[in-house]
Formats: C-alpha cells, sequence, structure tokens
C-alpha cells in the first residue's frame, strides 16, 4: 500500500474521477475525506470505503465559499488527526462559442476551477506548514488547457490558468517539502463529459452521443478514458516517490494531445 497512513482530501469526490481517486487511495491504505457540494454523493462514496475496510467521512463543500473550505481542513484534522495530500479535482466546464461567451459563464468556471483552486490549496497548506512533515498537492488540469478552442474558450482559460496556480504554488511551498504537481486528462467518461456531449451535439447541430464518438476517434490509445485511468498517476504524485518532482502537468489522455 503506498499510501498507508496518510490522509487525504479529495475535492469533487462524489462522482467521476474524484470518486475512482477517493476509492484508490483508500485502497492504498489513506483516509479519505470526500468533499463536494453534492454532499449525500459524497457520503455515498465514503459508505462505499467504509464497506470495503477503508476510512473515510464526507463533508459538505463549495470551494468558493472560504469558511467551508477551512471546515474541510478541520475536519480531516479532527477526525483523522492531520493532512497529507490535498487532490484539487472539483471542477466545472461549459461549451460556449467565443462570442457568446458572457461574464457570467466566465465567472462560473474561473471561480469554481481557479478561485477554488486557491481557496483549497491555502487551507491545505496552511495546515500542512503547520505539521511540519511535507505533503502533496494534486491538482486536475485538462488537455483543454493546453490548447485553444473556438467553442470551449472560458473552460480551457481555466484549465490554462490551472497549469499556472499549479507552477506557481508548487515554487511557493517547495521549502515546505510540498510537492504540488497536476494530471491533465483527455476525454474522460464521467458525468461531466456526459452534459460536454449534449452542449457540442446542440452547437455542432449532432446527435447526442455523436460528438463523444467522433471525438474518440482520434484518441491513438483507441478508447475513451475511465476515471480509474487517472488514478495511477494521481496515486503516484501523492506517494513518496515523486518526492522529488514537482511543478509539473501530466498528459493522462491516451495520447491525445497533441493531436
Ligand atoms: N471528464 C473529462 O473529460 C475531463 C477532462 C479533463 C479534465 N477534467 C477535470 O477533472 C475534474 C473532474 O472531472 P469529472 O469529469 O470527474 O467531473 P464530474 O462533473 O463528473 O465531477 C465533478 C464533481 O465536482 C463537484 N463540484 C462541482 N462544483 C463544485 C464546487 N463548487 N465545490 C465542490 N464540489 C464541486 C460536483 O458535485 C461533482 O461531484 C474537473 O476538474 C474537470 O474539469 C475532466
Amino acid at each position: 500500500m503506498r499510501l498507508n497512513g496518510k490522509i487525504a482530501i479529495v475535492t469533487g469526490g462524489a462522482q467521476g474521477m474524484g470518486r475512482a481517486i477517493s476509492l484508490r487511495y483508500a485502497q492504498e491504505g489513506a483516509s479519505v475525506v470526500l468533499a463536494d457540494m453534492n454532499l449525500q454523493g459524497a457520503e455515498t462514496v465514503a459508505e462505499e470505503i467504509k464497506g470495503a475496510g477503508g476510512k473515510a467521512i464526507a463533508v459538505a463543500l463549495d470551494v468558493r465559499d472560504q469558511n467551508q473550505v477551512q471546515g474541510m481542513v478541520d475536519a480531516a484534522v479532527e477526525h483523522f488527526g492531520g493532512l497529507d495530500i490535498l487532490v484539487n479535482n472539483a471542477g466545472v466546464g461549459k461549451i460556449i462559442p467565443f462570442l457568446e461567451t458572457t461574464e457570467a459563464d466566465w465567472n462560473f468556471m474561473f471561480d469554481i476551477n481557479c478561485k477554488g483552486l486557491l481557496w483549497c490549496s491555502q487551507a491545505a497548506a496552511r495546515q500542512m506548514i503547520a505539521q511540519g512533515r511535507g505533503g502533496k498537492i494534486v491538482n486536475l488540469a485538462s488537455q483543454a488547457g493546453r490548447r485553444g478552442e473556438a467553442l470551449v474558450l472560458a473552460y480551457c482559460a481555466s484549465k490554462a490558468c490551472v497549469i499556472s496556480m499549479n507552477q506557481s504554488i508548487a515554487l511557493a511551498l517547495a521549502p515546505h517539502k510540498i510537492n504540488v504537481n497536476a494530471i491533465a486528462p483527455g476525454i474522460v467518461d464521467t458525468p461531466f463529459w456526459d452534459e460536454v456531449d449534449k452542449q457540442f451535439a446542440k452547437l455542432l447541430n449532432m446527435e447526442v452521443g455523436e460528438p463523444k464518438r467522433t471525438f474518440i476517434q482520434s484518441i491513438p490509445l483507441g478508447r475513451i478514458e475511465q476515471p480509474e485511468d487517472v488514478t495511477g498517476a494521481a496515486v503516484f504524485l501523492a506517494s513518496s516517490d515523486a518526492d522529488y518532482i514537482t511543478q509539473q502537468t501530466f498528459n493522462v489522455d491516451g495520447g491525445n494531445w497533441p493531436s
């Protein structure tokens, strides 16, 4: 078990990649705090972990609310005695053409994907620094942060921002032996992409499901990414094997970028 005795927070742990990472972390011996706006969903995953003999709690979290963010870190300390790993996974995306992008769309994606990541990283880092035993932060970026897309301006920009923030936070926390790295997934089969598919279908005059099928065809490894596909990298980056790695963003995308 590669995370034995570690205490981890996973934001957006109720479904998709956050759920898969939480389950895997628990299998690797970590105690997991599942923090999500969808408290019921987070509780279901926590029960799943406990049912399999692992340790987990669920907390309600909107990453935009600094009080709730602090409450999430406090819960990790109260229930498990500290904090070693933060996974900034909670994120949102909308497919909106450049000319139709509104201030509300922009703020929605940047407030959750970027500002929320800042609040969570600050609160977690303060706790890790106070403990004095280092730590790991893993950020969920995206292939969308590596390039622009005509229909995806704000989301692409927010994920490019995550890649940049990943570097700055890594440099700020390096003196405290806190490693900060990111994963850039490709097209992952989660509820997120089901919604993205519907939005693409409407804009491109396609049937629902067709955008997904079309985009999958260009993935070099020949299949859609599953949430479990990111868990190996998420464990590695949270483990002592990554003690000399920081500031990096790793593509876990079946070779989809660049393509
Ligand atoms: N699915 C993909 O193809 C894909 C690709 C690249 C990157 N990503 C990124 O990976 C991460 C996870 O994606 P996913 O596909 O598993 O998403 P998902 O929509 O399936 O799950 C996201 C979770 O985050 C929670 N959440 C949303 N806003 C929140 C907030 N303000 N505060 C707390 N929790 C909140 C949701 O309730 C949900 O449980 C996101 O950051 C996403 O941008 C997704």
